[in-house]
């Protein structure tokens, strides 16, 4: 038995779909159900008896502490998070509350469950915390990709609220002895995102023949990773890595926003050639930048390959056709999340871009 923390979001319901996929080991998702919660991601593991649902906050001790002692996990796996950058510019609030108070909860039931255990329980239990390329903040063009050792530099809300959290977890483990282990992965792309973020928002306003948002030159350069590639490695952390590390995860992919929004735009032309908005790429428009946004992200991936064996697959071009036409292919699936919040926040702030 697994616990799984934040499962109805983007990467953590891809996770537990490729864990039960591959596993017979049941697990728990707890998960706020934020507006980034979305229970639709999960329908076909609703009826698996492997799987099970709580709806509750990690913040809520008594609710963490009461589901570990009833389903006695061998792991905790904390995807749960407030995760946009440009929420965390406009309101910092929950991203201090989940990011930080949240990831403190969760360690603090985790150490007081994982001391009672029986000694062969709890040499195998593990805290794996999921974390983002954004702590060690912004790389120049010339400079050599971060490493597990690059100092934390975060630069915005978010970023600050992730390293803390990592702190926290870094922390538990040196102070308590906590085997944690902590993955810090570049931007993943793939199903089942919410259309805030730049593939899927960029996929449905190209759609509509709406404006395609680029912030600033659009020659912000990331590493970008298939989800279910990050979801393959999170499974090989949890079995080999080593307890208190920490693990870059990505693939080799840099692009500029400008390049990954042309090569959304080649794709739409290829799959929808009757499109009336053909040539896609002439919806592509430049707004005002993003305050503080980090020009380059990138992160060297050499541990996994070298002590878990990992290295990214991925045809960045394939998976990219494969998460278009997920989109092409999954109108309801849009249609629910576009009638909720992030329509309203999607108006308010892009409002005349
Ligand atoms: N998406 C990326 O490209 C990316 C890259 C690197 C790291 N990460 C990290 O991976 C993790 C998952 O990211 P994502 O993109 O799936 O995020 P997401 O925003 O899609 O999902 C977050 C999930 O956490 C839940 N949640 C939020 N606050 C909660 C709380 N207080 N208690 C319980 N559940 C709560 C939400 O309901 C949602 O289901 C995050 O920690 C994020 O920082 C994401």
């Amino acid at each position: 038995m697994i616990l799984v923390t934040g499962g109805a979001g983007f990467i953590g319901a891809n996770f537990i779909k490729e864990w039960l996929r591959h596993t017979s080991e049941s697990l728990i998702n707890l998960d706020k159900l934020t507006y980034a919660g979305n229970l639709a991601n999960l329908a076909d593991c609703a009826e698996d008896p492997l799987y099970q649902f709580v709806q509750g906050d990690i913040c809520n001790r008594e609710l963490v502490r009461e589901i570990l002692e009833e389903s006695q996990p061998r792991a905790l796996i904390n995807f749960a998070a407030e995760s946009h950058v440009d929420r965390s510019i406009h309101a910092p609030e929950n991203f201090i509350q989940t990011n930080i108070v949240g990831t403190y909860s969760l360690l603090e039931e985790a150490l007081i469950y994982w001391r009672e255990l029986p000694p062969e329980k709890k040499e195998q239990f593990r805290f794996l915390h999921i974390s983002t390329d954004e702590v060690y903040g912004a790389l120049s063009a010339e400079d050599p990709p971060f490493t597990e050792s690059s100092p934390y530099l975060p630069t915005n809300p978010y970023s600050a609220s992730k390293a803390s959290g990592d702190h926290l977890v870094q922390a538990y483990g040196k102070t308590y002895q906590l085997p944690v282990l902590i993955t810090k992965s570049s931007n993943n792309f793939g199903p089942l995102q919410f259309p805030e973020k730049f593939i899927p928002h960029a996929i449905l306003q190209a759609l509509d023949g709406k404006p395609i948002h680029l912030y600033g030159d659009g020659l912000q350069v990331r590493n970008w990773i298939y989800v279910l590639e990050h979801c393959q490695a999170l499974r090989l952390v949890l079995e080999k890595g080593k307890k208190g590390d920490s693990y870059n995860i990505s693939s080799q992919t840099e692009l500029t926003n400008l390049e990954l929004a042309q090569h959304i735009c080649a794709l739409l032309d290829e799959l929808l050639p009757n499109s009336v908005f053909c040539p896609h790429a002439s919806l592509i428009v430049h707004v005002a930048d993003r305050p503080g946004h980090d020009r380059r992200y990138a992160l060297n991936a050499s541990k996994a390959l070298r002590e878990l064996g990992w290295s990214s697959q991925g045809n960045f071009v394939e998976d990219l056709r494969t998460t278009v036409k997920w989109y092409l292919a999954h109108p309801e699936w849009i249609e629910n999340i576009l009638s909720g919040d992030y329509h309203n926040w999607v108006q308010k702030h892009y409002r005349g871009a």
